[in-house]
């Protein structure tokens, strides 16, 4: 089991991305940092708070704030297709306590790379603002990170908020730009690849039902707005962005990599650059293989008996 840090913004596909983590033995998720993305820092770090007591992993990981807002503008959120709260707007999550503001984000993602050095990977699921800011107190310890995995860009492919910039590099630009310069072990996971990772609505139904109970239940409401936007816009299925950054975290053969050098352009676009690699895309995934995997793990059957209970 190799230590992990997660650094996320949920989103109905974070949510899924840390229900996967968590039943992934490969990995121990010691620590969840939060970001404003989809929705606002308080309402990301709520929503994670929401996921652990659903889903109780063991051992539970801490949780951190992070910013409040990008680098250098103002923030722009997804609610149009995550809801108002980030989690498909369902009326009725049970009350969670507010997290702690401290420990913070950054303070918690140099503290992980100062001790566990190359062992650790760090997925990294919304704006890269978190880590721009923790390269800032203490670049030597973050470049000793083993792995670092970030969803985001649009290389050869549209964006998805402008023609060209996919969501995450888009609302924080200046801090993309500064890890894509950091030197850092970058394994990144664009559109070019989430949108080969397709999950259709009746295949999430019927591998939920395998393990019914209060879990099942709630991965299939809080999943249900992304099922209706993206049949509503044409889609076969649900594109499972942040799903996929955990699974190549947990298992790179899934996808198939090409070293590149990547700039970020004004709007957050990712442009190929001459010059020597700053990182590793996946271009391509083995999009059976992963749905499998995803689904085998999203729902363990232990949710059997918080149903009975
Ligand atoms: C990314 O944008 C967000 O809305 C999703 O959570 C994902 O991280 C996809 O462009
Ligand atoms: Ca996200």
């Amino acid at each position: 089991m190799r230590p992990a840090l997660i650094d996320t913004d949920p989103g109905i596909d974070d949510a899924l991305a840390l229900l996967l983590a968590w039943s992934s033995p490969e990995i121990q998720v010691e620590a969840i940092t939060t970001v404003a993305g989809n929705v606002p820092l308080d309402v990301a770090t709520t929503n994670v708070l929401r996921l652990l007591a659903l889903r109780r992993p063991t051992p539970r990981p801490v949780v951190a704030p992070g910013a409040a807002s990008p680098l250098a503008r103002a923030l722009t959120t997804a609610t149009r297709y995550h809801g108002e709260d980030g989690l498909g707007d369902l009326p009725d999550w049970p009350s969670v306590e507010p997290a702690p503001a401290s420990p913070d984000a950054v303070s918690v993602i140099v503290d992980a790379a100062r001790r566990h050095g190359r062992e650790l990977t760090l997925v990294a699921l919304g704006p890269l603002t978190n880590l721009a800011l923790a390269l800032k107190e203490d670049a030597a310890a973050v470049r000793r990170i083993g792995r670092v995995v970030a969803m985001g860009g649009a290389v050869d492919v549209p964006g998805n908020v402008t023609p060209t910039a996919e969501f995450n590099m888009h609302v924080d630009p200046e801090a993309a730009h500064r890890v894509l310069a950091a030197g850092l072990p970058l394994e990144l996971v664009p559109l070019d690849a989430t949108r080969q990772a397709v999950l259709p609505r009746a295949g999430m139904r019927v591998a939920l039902a395998r393990s019914p109970g209060t879990l099942a239940v709630r991965i299939q409401a809080f999943s249900e707005r992304a099922f209706r936007i993206a049949h509503g816009d044409g889609s076969q299925g649900m594109a499972l962005h942040d799903p996929l950054a955990v699974a190549v975290a947990v298992d790179p053969s899934l996808a198939k990599w090409e070293a590149m050098r990547l700039a970020i352009g004004p709007d957050g676009e990712t442009l190929r650059a001459s010059g020597a690699p700053n990182c590793r895309v996946a271009k391509g995934v083995e999009s059976d293989r992963f749905l499998r995997l995803f689904l085998d793990r999203l729902c363990p059957a232990t949710s059997r008996r918080s149903a009975s209970s």
